[in-house]
């Protein structure tokens, strides 16, 4: 019989307790149990527990939850400049890790983490679950088919409404320092898209990026939404409590550590920009433009691969003031054909679950045995590096006006590329 992998939860917010909690028992309880939760929030960890129906014990403290559980597995969902520290001592401890993306901040971090994978002979996961979506294993099958020939340019657009793109800068995403800027925070998952998509790594980036609707430039600011002066004329006004979930899980915990769920989205310290373009040139020669907004009145992304033998291209909707039926349409178009041959539309249903059907099909991967993988979609530390990597060095190409070269960054993951 299988043995279950006994696994430690770190970190009880909503991806914690939702993804890596609840769903993750109810689906795949013959591979997995729980043995332990820490968060350094006693009380939000005692409502997760309470709310995932497991009876792991609580600690609030990393080393001594090793020391007295030794989980095989660790899973990590705390915010993201404290995933290297909790994935290098976990990997030190002897279990294996899956970390919440992005899989760090930094090239320091990314090193270190690298280096503790090597020295302990375990293993980190990164969770990239958009690569499990069915359209997007649609479109890699596409592409590695050869459909549009060889890939020569891509054109990547993601858009995050006014709701969850403020949801970014109501608490840490809207700290560099904690987030790396949403160019790490966001777009890793965008950038370990296209790297995977190209079978490439990048090599250079350019971008621009700016802020232009949230902190400083807001037209007036609170701390936080609850009890705000300013909540009948503001646009962005969250009410937490109407939200049985997220109240539970966050406000009255907020009284241990001050951290609230619903800060203004308007605070002068805000310091990440909200409006962000890259150009980026990949070592197999194909150019990628790409953009990342947040306070779009539409949530989804536009993607094109333009290739010598014509174009595959979607738009995804994920939320908009208009019905869209529940599928994608990939439309793959041929040079010099004409009619209804020049064009091929195929449908892709939504599946079910978080991220269309990718959340569940990235848990199977990861917990069912015998999972083969014919598309790579199983992500490891060198995915979560050169996405957190191609961000890094678009935040700072951005805030230096120069071209940034990853290689020079990291030699020893990326080698010497010429451009
Ligand atoms: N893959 C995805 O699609 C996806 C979606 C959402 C969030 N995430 C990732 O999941 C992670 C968590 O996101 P969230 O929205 O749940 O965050 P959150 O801020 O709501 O929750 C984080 C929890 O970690 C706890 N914590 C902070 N530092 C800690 C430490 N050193 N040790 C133990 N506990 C600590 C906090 O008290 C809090 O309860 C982030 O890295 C985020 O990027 C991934």
């Amino acid at each position: 019989m299988e043995k279950k992998r006994r696994f430690a939860l770190i970190g009880t917010g909503n991806r914690g307790t939702t993804m890596w909690g609840t769903d993750l028992l109810a689906g795949w309880a013959e591979h997995v149990e729980m043995v332990a939760i820490v968060d350094r929030n006693r009380l939000r960890a005692e409502r997760a527990r309470a709310m995932i129906g497991a009876e792991a014990p609580i600690y609030t403290e990393l080393d001594p939850m090793l020391q007295a559980v030794r989980p095989d597995l660790v899973i990590v969902c705390t915010p993201d400049d404290s995933h290297d520290d909790i994935v290098v001592r976990s990997l030190e401890s002897g279990a294996d890790v899956i970390t919440e993306k992005p899989m760090t901040t930094t090239v320091d971090k990314i090193r270190r983490i690298i280096e503790a994978e090597k020295r302990t002979g375990r293993r980190v996961d990164v969770s990239f679950n958009y690569r499990y979506a069915p359209t997007a294993a649609r479109i890699k099958t596409l592409l590695d088919a050869g459909e549009i020939g060889r890939v020569t340019s891509v054109d990547f657009h993601w858009y995050l409404d006014t709701s969850h793109g403020a949801d970014y800068f109501r608490r840490w995403h809207a700290y560099a320092k904690h987030s790396g800027s949403l160019f790490v925070h966001k777009a890793t998952h965008h950038f370990d898209l296209l790297n995977w998509y190209l079978g490439s790594d990048p090599q250079a980036v350019t971008a621009f990026a700016d802020l232009k609707m949230y902190g400083r430039k807001g037209p007036f600011r609170g701390s936080r939404c609850r009890h705000c002066a300013h909540m009948k004329e503001c646009d962005f006004y969250f009410d937490l409590e109407a939200d049985p979930f997220l109240g539970a899980l966050y406000e009255e915990p907020s009284k241990l550590d001050g951290y609230f769920r619903d800060g203004c989205v308007f605070r002068e310290d805000i310091d990440i920009p909200d409006t962000m373009v890259a150009a980026i040139r990949y070592g197999n020669g194909v150019h990628v433009s790409y953009s990342l907004n947040t306070f779009q009145p539409i949530e989804g992304h536009h993607i094109a691969f333009n290739g010598t033998g014509g174009r595959i291209e979607l738009r995804q909707y994920e939320s908009q003031p208009w019905e869209v039926p529940a599928q994608d349409t990939i439309l793959v178009v041929r040079n010099f054909q004409k009619g209804a041959q020049a064009v091929e539309r195929i449908a892709v249903p939504h599946a079910s679950g978080g991220h269309y059907g990718g959340d569940d099909r990235m848990r199977n991967m990861i917990f069912k045995p015998g999972m083969s993988d014919p598309l790579a979609q199983r992500a490891g530390s060198r995915a979560g590096a050169v996405s957190v990597l191609c961000g890094i060095a678009a935040l700072s190409s951005a805030r230096a006006g120069t071209t940034v070269r990853l290689a020079e960054l990291m030699p020893e993951l990326l080698g010497e590329q010429l451009l």
